[in-house]
């Protein structure tokens, strides 16, 4: 059985030089990195044992209703599903009875006033995510879903509006009390960036059809996994090793590049768990970005190549993608299709793969693959297991704590004052001292 494994050959020093590691300079084991796991465990560690009785029982009473899941949320509260979508539903399509996801992560009023011209409110069942129960962008989105619902259908419309958030704090929690609304519980000790197979991630997942069952048991394999200290035995501590050592080598930039479609949300879903988990000192924060394979062959390769040498590419691939789909047979008259002929797509995509970490070793560009035997809901619930564990034992390398946000709470506050929020008084002063501060003049005009 093919089983997740991460080759690390494209960080080693004796295929790329200088930019590598010397692998058989590092420990074995590494029992100290696992405390991060287990002392204390950190709260995403038990969603793998959720009890998901009540999630199945309700995507079960809403199969066949809707046409559309209006998913309202930002960051934490959104990518989960987002991956989700992106991995099982969008490729395939052919989950019968189920809802098509529109998230509106933003309140750019183009999109959620367009989506409110054409959806039908008798066939939208509209799902609010905030764990604060205060966030202003998805405050602002859901007030405006409630009074499209109210006003189109009245009493009736409670139905339709599903609540996932804290499960006694916050303003959301007091309107869903009382207006009657459905509702699920975030769990406390678990912050947004690690909820995806949380209900956050789950209650959309299940209304879309996607086996969650089978996504916590890929994690809970993983969990197993994560808990074994030789880093060869244990790819999450074998990531977050060879990331730190990078990052401590000046290789700040960690470009996260999935060839399959179906992963090109996980890859925005692990830019925000990186970034917001662990950066967090002036001196220590690897920068993510998110590429796709092969499509950014054609646009940010070329900086990975020849650009500034601070980057480490990780390489995500899947051996077996699903039916493969052949180029008709050609004649070789053409010299850019006859060697095509009756060439599949998945080949050409794992060739394109392994030309790309061909090009990353011969210019010295560190890279790691991980390979997926298959992408499907097991697979996939371990492979977010994972990143979330690489993320903690990162925190412990690092010493600091990836499961806060004060930057992102900044930026709340900013603007809750800014839109004049009471008690928010002093800091719309302080922005606005600030403010005065800037030179009018400092700009270009077209
Ligand atoms: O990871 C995080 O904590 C954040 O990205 C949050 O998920 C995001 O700010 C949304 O917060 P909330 O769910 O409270 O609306």
């Amino acid at each position: 059985m093919q089983t997740l494994t991460l080759n690390l050959s494209g960080s080693d020093a004796r295929l790329i030089g200088d930019a590598g590691l010397d692998f058989s300079a590092w420990s074995v084991e590494r029992p100290e990195l696992l405390t991060a796991l287990t002392d204390p465990a950190p709260g995403y560690t038990k969603l793998p044992d959720s009890d998901l009785s009540e999630i199945l029982a309700f995507a079960a009473q809403t199969e066949g209703k809707y046409d559309d899941l209006l998913l309202l949320g930002i960051g934490g509260s959104a990518l989960g599903a987002r991956m989700l979508n992106c991995a099982f539903v969008e490729p395939a399509d052919n989950r019968l009875n189920r809802p098509r996801l529109r998230t509106v992560d933003n309140v750019d009023p183009r999109r959620l006033g367009y989506l409110l011209k054409s959806l039908n409110p008798r066939r939208t069942l509209v799902v609010v995510v905030t764990k604060s129960g205060s966030t202003a962008e998805t405050m602002a989105s859901f007030a405006i879903a409630q009074q499209w619902l109210r006003e189109s259908l009245g009493d009736g419309h409670q139905k339709r509006i599903v609540a996932v958030t804290d499960p006694t704090q916050g303003d959301l929690r007091r309107l869903v009390n009382e207006e009657g609304y459905g509702r699920f519980a975030v769990p406390t000790d678990v912050g947004g960036r690690f909820s995806a197979l949380s209900t956050v991630g789950l209650l959309p997942a299940a209304l879309l059809g996607i086996d969650i069952k089978e996504l916590l048991t890929g994690a809970a394999r993983l969990r197993e996994t994560t808990l074994n200290p030789d880093w060869q035995r244990n790819p999450a501590l074998a990531l977050a090793l060879t990331l730190h050592e990078h990052h401590n080598n000046g290789r700040r930039i960690v470009s996260v590049m999935p060839y399959a479609d179906g992963l090109s949300d996980f890859a925005l879903w692990f830019v925000q768990l990186w970034a917001e988990s662990l950066g967090k000192r002036a001196d220590y924060g690897p920068t993510p970005l998110s590429a796709l394979g092969a499509t950014d062959q054609h646009s940010q390769l070329q900086l990975y190549t020849e650009g500034p040498k601070d980057k480490v590419v990780w390489l995500l691939s899947v051996s077996n993608l699903g039916e493969e789909i052949a180029v008709p047979p050609q004649s070789d008259e053409l010299a850019s299709l006859g060697y095509l002929s009756k060439r599949g797509l998945g080949e050409l995509l794992a060739a394109e793969l392994r030309g790309t970490t061909l090009a990353l070793s011969k210019a010295g560009t560190p890279s790691l693959t991980l390979a997926l035997p298959q992408l499907d809901e097991r697979e996939l619930g371990g492979l977010i297991y994972l990143a979330e564990a690489a993320v903690s034992i990162t925190g412990e390398l690092a010493r600091l704590n990836p499961y806060d946000q004060p930057g992102v709470e900044d930026g709340k506050q900013a603007t809750y004052a800014l839109m004049g929020r009471p008690g928010y008084e002093d800091r719309l002063k302080e922005d606005e001292a600030l403010e005065s501060r800037r030179d009018g003049n400092l700009t270009s005009r077209a």
